[in-house]
């Protein structure tokens, strides 16, 4: 009774079952598994081998599409357009469903088919969430790049996301995810690595066609062992002979490899089998396995067994192999190889038959994988994955990938931990409606927050979790009720603005207590506590004069580059419900720089009485401020900008950016159509007068020489290293570097130029001054920070001979120019020629050396090839050490030592491949367990 109501009730849940099954989504004509993007393609269709290919569209935000202009004809359609995208700080993802906990292959290709119609090959990075994956580097317009990888989804989405363009724009033709449902691809550690293809070769291939689906179930792409590309597969042994079948192999196991990959095979008919591959990206750890299975018919007292033998990797000979015992039968699979092994870049292999074998070692299949460490995300991407979820509709919501890695959201700015924290959020202006969401008060690691110029209702949610809070920017919504007191608990806060809201009630007196700066002007129910009125009337007052002068403090981002705080720690500035006052204060606010009248600049200029000098945009005029100052005025040429705004871009830009060896921006002005930047005034003048100037004026000492040379590669080095993002100079010369009253040097005229970054690596116009301009940013026209360092070396070859850059007379018959002139020379030891006859006498000619080595890396003519400003820096410290003589020099060489040491004792702990060997040794007698491992299932 009881078992048969059992058995209808289990017939009722096999129906609901069943209608379940009928109601799920049937992949019209799709193969189950499969899910194939044709990135740029406009329509969905299916490829030759039936493939079911969709648009692109929807699975990515931003970038265009284009149709490659050459192609080897022989592609199919999805290969013939691409989606592009900018080369800027950015990176552009993909975002496709997965299941949860399941393996997936997942395999992007390139085609370049000069689809920007540039033949500038691109080069940048692809990354699997938020772990790098590969860097893409396309060497040959027609060949597509393919990247595989295999990866267990830890999450209902998988993003594959492209950024970091070093040339050209990053673009991509097509991306492929399918679905394993067995285990050969199990790892120990697949919560930590994931693994990407190295190496899957077919051996005995008949053609030179791959195998892929509908052979291979799960369209891995078995490539012909017949088609040598120039790093793989080379040293083939004599008497290596192709053998196949046409008889059926029993794959046990469905990831195993097809049977059309294992129905051929290589023997070695003289007894060993040699290749040798080039696995790009190692040395590294890697999984392994090769496939084999007899495939000839052996008379009963033929045998076939063999070993592993690798170079330097005795342990791996251990184990014999025989195929047809190991397999249990003919025309089996047995598939030994190693989930961890450590190989080199060059992996030299070969199976070499044993004494008592009377046939050689064959050989089906094989594929090796590396091992990439999954990166651990931002703390805050599943909160950041809420929060954006609200907001399906907006583009700004759909950038995909980890909110911090690789790079960040173009609205976010997070910590550069190793697993990063949001710490500044930007959404002004987007058109947001509805309440702030809750998720942005769970970000412990906020810093900054800007939702001003939205549509955004309801109230203030409770940030107190929020400790690190310092800017609050929430004017200009529909924000009603009251101000929580609890933002006066913000230990940290330093700015509040919410004028022009909604808000009513009381302004909690907590955020009258410390140095924050409030605006709640626009909120005409918003009031302020009764006994703090004629506190702050009289306050305001004192205030107006103070908001002048704070003016660089106010609004500037403390994080966009290092910077000292400055002592206005103390000052309580209140903005009341007073309109003009609340108007007036956010237009300084948004400025974020100290803005003088035209007439306080008229004043001190005397009108621009006296001219001092001028540079690529504009004149600089001598002035003194009525607090005595003595300040540098430039007047920009009033084709400089495109407009106010870009102007203000520009003026924010540099109130953010202070360091000792660069000259100070004191702020700017702006009325009657003109633009004025204000600087500290340098007393000495330029570089370039004290080397070419007056004989009075020479700089004669080598040691002074180099210490400019230091102090400027400081301030150079600040704007690659220390600015976020990096700014580069773009026109670096001997006359942007100034001395001041005590002859240490600054570095002028940064950051009138865009930041290294900002939508534009690639701008239209070259800036630069002939002599100093690199020539591989003249030809490409892509700016990166190693154009400053081309300028910096032919600063330092002035240094050293005293000669412009550019001359007619002074190089030489076929020479016009300082750096082939100073490199001839250089290069074929005669340092003397080149040597400033007017530098005193008594230097050191190895610190001499040391400088002309170091500048003739900068002007190589690859960037990459060039060092970074950081190591110019050492040297010339380390120029300056033996100038200066043997105590420095003594110190020098003490640190170095220590260096060296501690680099020694590090690469000791750390050699992964040590270890393994090691390892390898040890575990010996486990070995063959290893290698004999019947495939994990
Ligand atoms: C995915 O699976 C992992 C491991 O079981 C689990 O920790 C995680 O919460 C899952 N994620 C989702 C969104 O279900
Ligand atoms: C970007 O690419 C450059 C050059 O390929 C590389 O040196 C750098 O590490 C990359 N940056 C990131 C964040 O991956
Ligand atoms: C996945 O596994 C099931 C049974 O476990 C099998 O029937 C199916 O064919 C497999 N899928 C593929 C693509 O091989
Ligand atoms: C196979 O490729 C090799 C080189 O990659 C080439 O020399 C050979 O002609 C090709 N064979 C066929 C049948 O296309
Ligand atoms: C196996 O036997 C055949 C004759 O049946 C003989 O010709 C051959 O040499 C033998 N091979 C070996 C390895 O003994
Ligand atoms: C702002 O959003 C509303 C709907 O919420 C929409 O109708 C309007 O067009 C949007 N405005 C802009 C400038 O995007």
């Amino acid at each position: 009774m009881a078992s048969a109501a059992a058995a209808a009730a289990a017939a009722l849940l096999l129906f609901f079952h069943l209608q379940l099954l009928l109601l799920l989504p049937a992949p019209s004509g799709a193969q189950p598994g499969f899910f194939s993007l044709d990135c740029g393609g406009a329509h969905d269709h299916a490829d030759a081998i039936g493939i079911q290919w969709t648009s692109d569209a929807s699975f990515v935000t931003g970038g265009q599409t284009a149709q490659l202009l050459v192609q080897n004809g022989l592609q199919s359609q999805q290969f013939t357009t691409v989606r592009y995208f900018p080369a800027d700080n950015r990176k552009y993802c993909y975002t496709m469903n997965v299941r949860n906990r399941t393996r997936y292959l997942v395999r992007a290709t390139f085609l370049y088919g000069n689809f920007d119609n540039s033949n500038v090959y691109p080069k940048f990075d692809i990354s699997l969430g938020a772990s790098p994956w590969s860097t893409i580097v396309i060497n040959d317009a027609t060949t597509p790049v393919v990247e595989e990888a295999i990866i267990l989804a830890a999450a209902p989405t998988l993003s594959v996301c492209l950024s970091n363009a070093s040339t050209g724009q990053p673009f991509i033709s097509t991306l492929e995810l399918r679905q394993f449902n067995g285990s050969l691809y199990y790892t120990t550690d697949e919560a930590r690595f994931f693994l990407a293809l190295s190496a899957r070769i077919n051996f005995g291939a008949e053609s030179n066609d791959s195998v892929r689906y509908p052979d291979d179930p799960f369209d891995r792409i078995w490539e012909s062992d017949s088609v040598r590309r120039a790093n793989y597969l080379v040293d083939v042994a004599p008497g290596t002979e192709r053998i196949s079948t046409t008889k059926p192999i029993f794959v046990s196991v469905n990831e195993e490899p097809p049977e059309k990959v294992m129905q051929t095979a290589v023997v070695g008919q003289d007894g060993s089998l040699n290749y040798r591959l080039d696995l790009e990206g190692f040395p590294a750890n890697a999984w392994g396995v090769s496939y084999f299975a007899e495939i000839e018919d052996l008379a009963p007292n033929e045998t076939r067994k063999f070993k592993l033998e690798v170079p330097g990797m005795p342990a791996l000979s251990k184990p014999t192999v025989d195929v047809e015992e190991n397999a249990q039968g003919k025309y089996r699979l047995y598939e030994p190889g190693y989930t961890n092994l450590s190989l080199p870049f060059v992996f030299s292999f070969g199976f070499k038959k044993t004494n008592d074998s009377s046939k050689g070692p064959i050989l089906n299949a094989l594929e090796i994988y590396k091992y990439v460490q999954i990166t651990m995300g931002s703390q805050d991407a599943i909160i950041m994955a809420s929060m954006v979820s609200r907001y399906s509709q907006a583009s700004w919501a759909q950038e995909g990938g980890d909110p911090c890695l690789p790079a960040s959201w173009s609205w976010v700015q997070c910590s550069s931990e190793y697993a990063p924290r949001v710490f500044s959020i930007t959404l002004s202006g987007k058109n947001i409606t509805g309440s702030i969401p809750v998720e942005l008060t769970k970000l412990s690691g906020l810093v900054e927050l800007r939702l001003d110029g939205n549509s955004f209702s309801g109230q203030i949610p409770d940030f107190s979790e929020c400790r690190n809070l310092q800017y609050i920017h929430l004017e200009n919504n529909q924000l009603t009720g009251e101000l929580p007191p609890s933002l006066g608990d913000l230990p940290n806060l330093k700015e509040l603005y919410v004028q022009n809201n909604k808000l009513s009630g009381q302004v909690p007196k907590s955020l009258f207590k410390r140095s924050i700066i409030l605006n709640f002007s626009g909120n005409s129910a918003l009031h302020i506590v009764n006994n703090a009125i004629s506190h702050t009337i009289t306050i305001i007052c004192v205030v107006i004069g103070a908001i002048m002068l704070l003016g660089a403090a106010i609004g500037c981002y403390f994080f966009t580059c290092r910077r000292k705080k400055k002592p206005y720690e103390d000052t309580v500035v209140i903005a009341a419900p007073a309109k003009k006052l609340g108007s007036y204060f956010s237009e300084v606010a948004t400025e974020s720089a100290h803005r003088f009248s035209l007439s306080e600049i008229e004043d001190a200029t005397d009108k621009f009485e006296r001219r001092i000098g001028s540079g690529g945009f504009g004149i600089v005029y001598y002035g003194k401020l009525t607090d005595g100052r003595e300040i540098a005025v430039k007047l920009l040429t009033n084709d400089s900008y495109q407009g106010i705004r870009e102007f203000l871009n520009e003026v924010t830009l540099l109130s953010r950016i202070h360091h000792r060896h660069l000259v100070t921006f004191l702020g700017y002005s702006q009325q009657d159509g003109k633009n004025i930047l204000v600087y500290e005034f340098m007393h000495n003048g330029t570089l370039k007068e004290h080397l070419r100037g007056a004989a009075d004026e020479k700089i004669t000492s080598w040691l002074k020489r180099l210490e400019i040379a230091e102090d400027a590669a400081k301030g150079i080095e600040y704007l690659h290293t220390g600015c976020s993002p990096t700014i580069i100079h773009r026109d670096l010369k001997s006359s942007n570097i100034l001395l001041d009253k005590n002859m240490r040097a600054k570095v002028a005229d940064f950051g009138l130029s865009k930041p290294a970054v900002d939508g534009s690596h690639v701008s239209s116009i070259v800036r630069g001054t002939v002599g100093y301009l690199d020539p591989e940013y003249y030809i490409s026209q892509q700016l990166t920070e190693k154009s400053d360092i081309y300028s910096f070396g032919v600063i330092l070859l002035e240094l050293i001979s005293g000669h412009e850059p550019i001359s007619n007379d002074n190089f030489g018959l076929n020479c016009r120019n300082i750096v082939a002139w100073a490199r001839s020379h250089i290069e074929s030891g005669n340092i003397h020629a080149i040597i400033d006859p007017s530098l005193d006498r008594g230097y050191d000619l190895q610190s001499v050396w040391k400088i002309a080595e170091v500048a003739i890396m900068c002007v190589k003519p690859k960037g990459a090839q060039r060092p970074p400003i950081s190591e110019v820096l050492k040297e010339i410290q380390d120029a300056i050490a033996i100038e200066r003589g043997p105590q420095e020099m003594q110190r020098s060489a003490t640190i170095q030592q220590q260096l060296l040491v501690s680099n020694s004792n590090r690469s000791m702990g750390d050699s992964s491949s040590v270890n393994n060997h090691q390892d390898l040794e040890q575990n010996g007698a486990s070995f063959d367990e290893l290698l004999m491992r019947p495939g994990l299932r």
